[in-house]
């Protein structure tokens, strides 16, 4: 297992690839620093982490320990045996710890990305080209790249306002995905 060095950084995994990163830092951040991207809605560096949007779900593991000796738990190969979480966490509020591993590209997280998009969009209008947004939108991005491309959905759509204003500078708008961020300044 790696340990803290001099320089204070410590050694996550992020599909195998060791980042090294200061601690607490959470593992959008680390994946990144790989070019490996975990899609977020809820999560901004600036922000407060709510976790609300379940976007950034990943497989994450610690190095496994004898629970009779202490001891970390080796392979034939010397190496630290990664006991895995049986249930996907999010990645935003998933802060770094010594050895942490995280599966970007797993199946599970695969089915848990294509599961949160088709949940996102329940209410989602379909007329969604028209939208100021169109083509720069990380609903549509996430939806192209991370959706499974159809919906179960066939009820009737709950259609709220698009746009209300609620102050001299701020417009509600509810149509938009809910968990992000639905309020928009008016320029
Ligand atoms: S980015 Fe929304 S839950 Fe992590």
């Amino acid at each position: 297992m790696s340990e803290p060095k001099k320089d204070n950084l410590i050694s996550v995994f992020v599909d195998g690839q060791e980042v090294r990163v200061e601690p607490g830092t959470n593992m959008v951040e680390a994946a990144t620093r790989v070019g490996t991207e975990v899609p977020h809605y809820c999560y901004h560096p600036k922000l407060s982490v709510v976790g609300n949007c379940r976007m950034c779900l990943v497989e994450m593991g610690l190095p496994g320990r004898d629970r009779a000796t202490g001891q970390p738990l080796l392979d034939g190969d010397g190496n630290p045996v990664i006991q895995w979480m049986p249930k996907p966490a999010i990645a935003c509020a998933t802060t770094a710890t010594p050895g942490l591993h995280i599966r970007t590209q797993s199946p599970m997280v695969k089915e848990c990305r294509e599961g949160v998009m088709e949940f996102l969009l329940v209410n989602h209008p379909l007329d969604c080209p028209i939208c100021d947004q169109a083509g720069e939108c990380r609903l549509q991005e996430f939806a192209t790249d991370y959706g499974r491309g159809f919906s179960r959905f066939i009820e009737q759509k709950n259609v709220k306002p698009k746009r209300t204003r609620i102050g001299p500078r701020v417009m509600l708008d509810e149509r938009t995905l809910y968990p992000v961020f639905p309020l928009h300044t008016v320029l």
